[in-house]
């Protein structure tokens, strides 16, 4: 993907700035609940509220909350207890244990009321970097950046930033880019409008899904909708390694009867027939010996079957019997006819290698083993 690397000169930072207040000023939202106040405890509790919860959901939920604890004082002097039931149905209730504590550290140390400096608002419990600075902008007018999820989105498509945005480079860059824009902004920004304008921006034309950049006052000289790259940025999440496993599968066949094994009832594939599975090559070869099984095992070609959380490697040994006491039944272990086991409930990739042995071009010939 093709990404701008060019700084940003100071004009257009500027440019982007004003533009965003603007629009805030027009098109905007204005009658949320707690744009009616500059009290620094009402705008906190509604940000940690809307972490992660829509503004239709929290309207009610704060109000409710406001009309119990008006005040930071009242939030301190309440146990625990009794704050929860108004958080009940909003979820992440560390949200609501940490906003506990964090008016009872404003009262022990800094006197009942919030910091106006960001840098200190964000050493309080449960609050973030971003928040601190949405609670210093619309308490205090401090002119400081925000960059929460949505506004990360708005900057990594303007300015057409590539990487996954919770990545600390990235995110680096993105907090530097959002000082920048500030100190190249007029001295007599709005500090709120500009804020609540990200928001709004986020949340409505540049929205995650189908952004409307038709809406967008920035439309003209953002990165992402002049390279078509809308759906590419924000980079997503680099998807985690799963783990691979291994095992090894024996084909045990004994005149047209093949050895399957019912799996324990937890586990994967839990009640499944399947073929006897062991850790490891000499597990496997030992279990043959045990068996009285003459001839060597010989290994066959492998094949993997992707679960959600890991993959599987599958090494298939086959090796054929004559032997007696091979033939004897074992708990959980049954003969099965060649011609039966399609009318068992068997993993895929068992399927598999038992439809290999009909036609041979399914899985592959034996390979030599590995040696060492
Ligand atoms: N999401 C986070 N903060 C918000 C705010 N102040 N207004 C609307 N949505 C928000």
């Amino acid at each position: 993907m093709s990404s701008c690397t060019q700084p940003y000169p100071a004009q257009n930072l500027s440019a982007f700035v004003t533009t965003i207040i603007q629009w805030q000023k027009q098109h905007g939202r204005h009658h949320l609940p707690w744009q009616q106040t500059r009290d620094a405890y009402r705008i906190w509790l509604s940000e940690i509220m809307l972490q992660q919860t829509q503004v239709s959901t929290v309207i009610d939920y704060y109000q409710r909350f406001l009309e119990r604890f008006p005040t930071l004082q009242d939030l301190a002097q309440a146990d625990q207890a009794q704050v929860m039931p108004y958080w009940a149905g909003l979820g992440y209730y560390a949200r609501a244990r940490n906003l506990h504590k964090c008016a009872q550290a404003l009262q022990a140390d800094h006197g009942g009321s919030f910091p106006e400096d960001p840098e200190v608002i964000a050493t309080l419990p449960g609050i973030g970097r971003s928040t601190a600075g949405a609670i210093a902008a619309f308490a205090y007018g401090v002119r400081t950046p925000i960059m929460d999820g949505n506004v990360k989105r708005v900057f990594t498509r303007y300015f057409g930033i590539a990487g996954y945005p919770g990545n600390a480079k990235i995110e680096k860059t993105l907090w530097a880019l959002a000082h920048n824009a500030l100190d190249a902004a007029p001295a007599t920004l709005d500090i709120a409008a500009y804020t609540q304008g990200l928001m709004d921006l986020g949340s409505g034309p540049c929205a995650r899904r189908n952004p409307s950049c038709e809406q967008c006052p920035l439309t003209q000289s953002c990165h992402a909708r002049v390279h078509g790259l809308q759906n590419q940025l924000p980079t997503p999440k680099p998807r985690a390694e799963v783990p691979v496993r291994s095992c090894h599968m024996l084909i045990l066949l004994s005149n047209d009867t093949v050895l399957l094994e019912q799996r324990p009832d937890s586990g994967i594939w839990g009640g499944l027939w399947s073929l006897p599975e062991f850790d490891s090559p000499t597990a496997l070869a030992s279990y043959c010996v045990q068996r009285g099984v003459a001839a060597a095992p010989q290994r066959m070609g492998g094949l993997q079957h992707v679960f959600t959380h890991f993959k599987l490697d599958i090494t298939p040994w086959q090796v054929n019997t004559t032997s007696t006491t091979a033939n004897e039944p074992e708990p959980q272990r049954q003969w099965f006819d060649l011609q039966h086991w399609p009318a068992l409930a068997l993993p895929a990739p068992v399927k598999k290698i038992l439809a290999g042995l009909a036609q041979p071009s399914l899985i592959s010939a034996p390979v030599a083993p590995d040696v060492g």
